[in-house]
């Protein structure tokens, strides 16, 4: 897209926020175009907070299908519209309903389900509580079962049982096949050839990824770590999406390197005259399943808001 069409697309959106009574929330893993239009840009915890906080009627989430899907399930009487419906986290599919059976018939009350943001509403109906990656920590440490079957993320579980060693935390295999297939030896090369440089990563990465890091957190604390330390050269391990965040945060006097190839393709689909279109004719409105599978989604999401002190 042209500077000047970008331009004149940025300038309807706006137009069309005031004439929808509409806000629009964004990731900050999709194009920097999009985040620039944004009312507000965040991790997903801050997205979800902000869902049961704003006044307008109509959301509009720049983000995956989780993201809609939590969002409405928060705020079901408002119109959420997704500008890419077919965005979706391929992580938020990788949990089998057996597993979740198997791990209640083995440990009775004495087990919760901890049910990470990025998957479906079905997986968050069939779970305790939620978390993202800034409050999976906090909320697992929280909770008053010793069994804690951790959904779908096992790299998110892996660390999280590190950090909690006193619960016995039973690993799901799905992961972010993006943060996944990042390579520890390409973060090594990239330490040896910036050693001054500090190591930010995503706890979607894997054990030996997050052994070579300084930093581990959601995309929010790892922008904020960088924008606070006192080096000026970053390792940045998540999607290149938050480059843009990270630019607006910490001006031009600090460095960012990234491991290639490393976007989500996903994020990537939502574009700024997609966010226009859905604005233009209320397309992309999100849908949920039965009444109750969302009760239940709902409970868990916020059990999250309360048991992190929203
Ligand atoms: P954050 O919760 O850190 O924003 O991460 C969301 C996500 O999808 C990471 O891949
Ligand atoms: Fe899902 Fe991975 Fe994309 Fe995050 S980066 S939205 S976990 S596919």
């Amino acid at each position: 897209m042209s500077q000047d069409l970008a331009a004149e697309t940025a300038a309807r959106i706006e137009q069309l926020k005031k004439e929808r009574d509409a806000v629009v929330l964004a990731h900050y893993y999709v194009p920097a175009e999009v985040q620039a239009v944004a009312d507000y840009v965040g991790d997903s915890f801050a997205l979800a907070k902000l869902a049961v906080d704003l006044p307008q009627k109509v959301l509009v989430i720049a983000g995956v299908e989780f993201m809609g899907e939590s969002m409405k399930l928060l705020n079901p009487a408002k119109t959420v519209l997704m500008p890419e419906p077919a965005a979706g986290c391929p992580m938020a599919h990788m949990v089998r309903e057996q597993t979740i059976a198997d791990a209640r018939a083995t440990y009775g009350d004495d087990v919760a389900v901890v049910c990470y943001v990025n998957s479906t509403a079905h997986a968050k109906s069939l779970s305790d509580v939620c978390v993202t990656s800034s409050n999976a920590v906090p909320v697992v440490r929280a909770l008053p079962q010793h069994h804690i079957l951790f959904i779908p993320d096992q790299n998110l579980g892996r660390y999280v049982a590190e950090q909690v060693p006193q619960k016995h935390i039973i690993l799901n295999d799905g992961c972010c096949p993006f943060h996944n297939a990042i390579a520890a030896g390409e973060v090594a090369s990239l330490k040896e050839a910036h050693p001054a440089a500090k190591v930010l990563a995503h706890p979607e990465c894997t054990r030996e990824v997050l052994e070579l890091a300084d930093c581990i957190g959601s995309t929010a604390e790892i922008i904020a770590y960088a924008a606070e330390n006192a080096a000026d050269e970053f390792i940045v391990v998540t999607m290149e999406g938050v480059a843009a965040e990270l630019a607006r945060r910490c001006g031009a006097g600090k460095r960012f390197w990234f491991v290639h190839d490393s976007s989500c393709p996903e994020m990537d689909k939502i574009t700024l005259e997609r966010v226009r279109a859905c604005l233009e004719d209320m397309s992309g409105a999100v849908e949920l399943p039965d009444e109750a599978t969302c009760t239940r989604a709902a409970a868990a999401l916020t059990r999250m808001l309360e048991v992190s002190g929203r």
